[in-house]
């Protein structure tokens, strides 16, 4: 088999702890961590782990594709590069590394409303193949402009969240100073000092900002202004009454991200949703929460032929991908798994962690003899 990554990060594993030792300690427990006591974190991915899945291995084998069809588009692996905010912090550039290994290998990814690079960057990267995650704005008039920004960069699918009614409470990021936006503490100053690649790094590409939403923000702020502003901006609790508007303007495909339960799912049929991504924010939100993969058998066997539905949290491997979806999930994404990826090998960690993933799903694919990637549920064992 010939191996397209660097063959001395085999894993996820490998790359996290190699992104442990390039970027300062605030940035990669912003990461990292979950929230509260970890319980969640820890849990979805053990629990995904639990999944075990049968080998046919003398039926007739024709080969096994990865390639994946999702809203009628074709993609070439059947996962994805999930939402993450302040990219820039953990590595420089880094939306637009991932952005750019995401339209070359031909698989999704989602842009945050809080990270460092712009929609219009992310369509001219993916020539208007990346999908945008919209954090509920406050006013009517930012919402619509938003929109009408993601519409004229052609992004095929709007992601709208349901689990972010408050922030996650993150005791790293508290110790840290890391709330929305961050401190440079002296604390952080020193870490910075310790990790000279990314410092330079940094200066090269300049401070991270938060480039969509550039346009609506005062010029000049300070910190303090920033997080009254971040504050003011968003209002977190969604309902109906906030999705109804945004089903009504949007023609593209609605997603609805961070769905735990079936009265959520149910919601989500009913207002007209597209899509749903069983998702508990890779554990960042509430630590007594079940992990993802608990809800998503129930919601995909229950409604999986009324609406797409995803996953995400606790996803590290080919095999993870595999769980997942023989558990019932159309398609999964990764967010921390991509963000170890870069931080650890900059421009290089893209490509790296895309290729070393479908390197380990195409043969987790062939050891079952599953010729599609529809056909996992086939191997599940129940
Ligand atoms: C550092 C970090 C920042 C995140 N920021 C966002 C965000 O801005 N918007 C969003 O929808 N989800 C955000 N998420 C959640 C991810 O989209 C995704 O649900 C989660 O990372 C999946 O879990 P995993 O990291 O175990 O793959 C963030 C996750 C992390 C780790």
């Amino acid at each position: 088999m010939a191996l397209k990554f660097d063959t001395r990060y085999p894993s996820i594993d490998d790359l996290r702890t190699r992104a442990q030792k390039k970027i300062p300690k605030f940035a990669f427990e912003y990461l990292d961590g979950g929230c509260n006591e970890d319980v969640n974190l820890i849990r979805n991915t053990s629990e995904l782990r639990e999944v075990q899945l049968k080998p046919n291995y003398l039926r007739q084998h024709h080969g096994s594709s990865l390639k994946t069809k999702l809203f009628g588009i074709d993609y070439d692996a059947p996962f994805g590069i999930a939402p993450v905010g302040l990219q820039g912090l953990m590595w420089p550039n880094s939306p637009e590394i991932l952005a750019k290994a995401a339209f070359e290998h031909n698989i999704p990814f989602i842009l945050s409303t809080v990270t460092t690079t712009s929609i219009e960057r992310a369509s001219e990267l993916t020539e208007g193949k990346a999908w945008f995650q919209l954090y509920h704005p406050a006013e009517d008039r930012l919402r619509d402009d938003i929109i009408k920004r993601a519409e004229a960069a052609e992004c095929p699918v709007l992601v709208i969240l349901c689990d972010v009614p408050t922030f996650g409470f993150r005791p790293r990021d508290i110790r840290n100073g890391l709330a929305m936006p961050p401190k440079m503490t002296l604390n952080n100053i020193l870490q910075v000092l310790g990790k000279p690649h990314w410092a330079m790094q940094t200066l090269k590409y300049g401070q991270p900002n938060f480039e969509t939403l550039k346009p609506y923000m005062p010029k000049g702020l300070d910190l303090k202004q920033l997080g009254k502003f971040m504050d003011q901006t968003f209002s977190g609790r969604l309902n109906e009454e906030k999705i109804k508007p945004i089903r009504d303007m949007w023609k593209g495909k609605l997603v609805l991200k961070g769905v735990a339960s079936e009265y959520d799912t149910e919601e989500a049929i009913r207002l007209g949703l597209d899509g749903i991504i069983v998702s508990n924010h890779g554990g960042r939100q509430l630590d007594a929460g079940q992990s993802t993969i608990k809800p998503l058998s129930t919601i995909a066997e229950k409604y999986g032929d009324q609406i797409e539905v995803m996953m995400d949290s606790g996803v590290r491997s080919g095999p993870d991908v595999a769980r997942a979806m023989a558990s019932g999930a159309k398609f999964t994404f990764m967010g921390r798994s991509f963000m170890y990826g870069v931080s650890a090998l900059g421009k290089k960690g893209g490509n790296h962690t895309i290729s070393l993933l479908k390197t380990e799903l195409q043969q987790v694919m062939e050891q079952l003899c599953c010729e599609k990637t529809s056909d996992f549920p086939n191997h599940l064992i129940k």
